[in-house]
């Protein structure tokens, strides 16, 4: 029996970290869809990111091009998220998740819309969230360790210019669903978080197995 986990939240939220914690804990498979549109946002740079450049660009997307370098750089994050309010770009995308997430294994995806679009019927769904600020210094200080010209006030502008872009599109955009767990990592230390949404995850797989 598949038993899946939607993790949504914006960027630097910690919910990569939690998901990858949470798939080696209950042996879940992980994918991380935000790399799907990084993936694609890194095309465009060098192809052009007209609507029907970059849809041709999402249906094309192979394995190997979720390894290219540099996928977690500023400026692939802003290319993904202008990119991902495309329709037909987000279309594309949508079966290898479905079809991901149902794996006998169990699987952990996280993104933007996994509670609300490509897993509604996910078993647990959670939305990781914090403040700007704190969001900012974290992606400041991975960030900076590749690019020594980058800047705090830049990452936090950055940060806000995506929320915004991702919250406000008309397709998919980031929201909590109505069921999801949420957690504001603003004041906790990301293990607790871990264990927090542990705890969660556990107490769903035991009602599911006791029916
Ligand atoms: O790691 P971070 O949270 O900064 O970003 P990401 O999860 O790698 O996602 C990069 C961008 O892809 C986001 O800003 C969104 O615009 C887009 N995205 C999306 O639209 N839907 C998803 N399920 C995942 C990412």
């Amino acid at each position: 029996m598949s038993f899946t986990v939607a993790i949504d939240g914006p960027a630097a939220s910690g919910k990569g970290t939690i998901s990858r914690a949470i798939a080696e804990h209950f042996g879940f498979a992980h994918l991380d869809t935000g790399l799907l549109y990084r993936a694609v946002g890194n095309k465009t740079l060098t192809q052009g990111d007209s609507p029907e450049i970059a849809t041709k660009l999402a249906q094309e997307l192979t394995a190997d091009d979720l390894n290219a370098d540099d996928l977690r750089s500023a400026e692939v994050a802003q290319a993904a998220s202008k990119i991902a309010v495309i329709p037909q770009v987000r279309t594309a995308l949508v079966a290898f998740q479905k079809t991901f997430a149902k794996q006998p294994s169990g699987a952990v995806l996280d993104g933007r819309d996994i509670g609300t679009v490509i897993c509604p019927d996910a078993d647990v769904k959670l939305f990781v969230t914090a403040s700007a600020q704190v969001r900012a210094r974290r992606r400041y200080a991975e960030l900076s360790i590749k690019d020594n010209s980058i800047t705090p006030e830049q990452v936090l502008a950055d940060i806000k210019l995506r929320d915004a872009r991702d919250a406000g599109r008309d397709i998919a955009p980031m929201i909590a669903a109505p069921d999801a767990h949420l957690i504001d990592t603003s004041n906790m230390k990301i293990a607790e978080a871990i264990a927090a949404v542990i705890a969660i995850i556990k107490a769903r797989h035991d009602q599911n197995h006791s029916v």
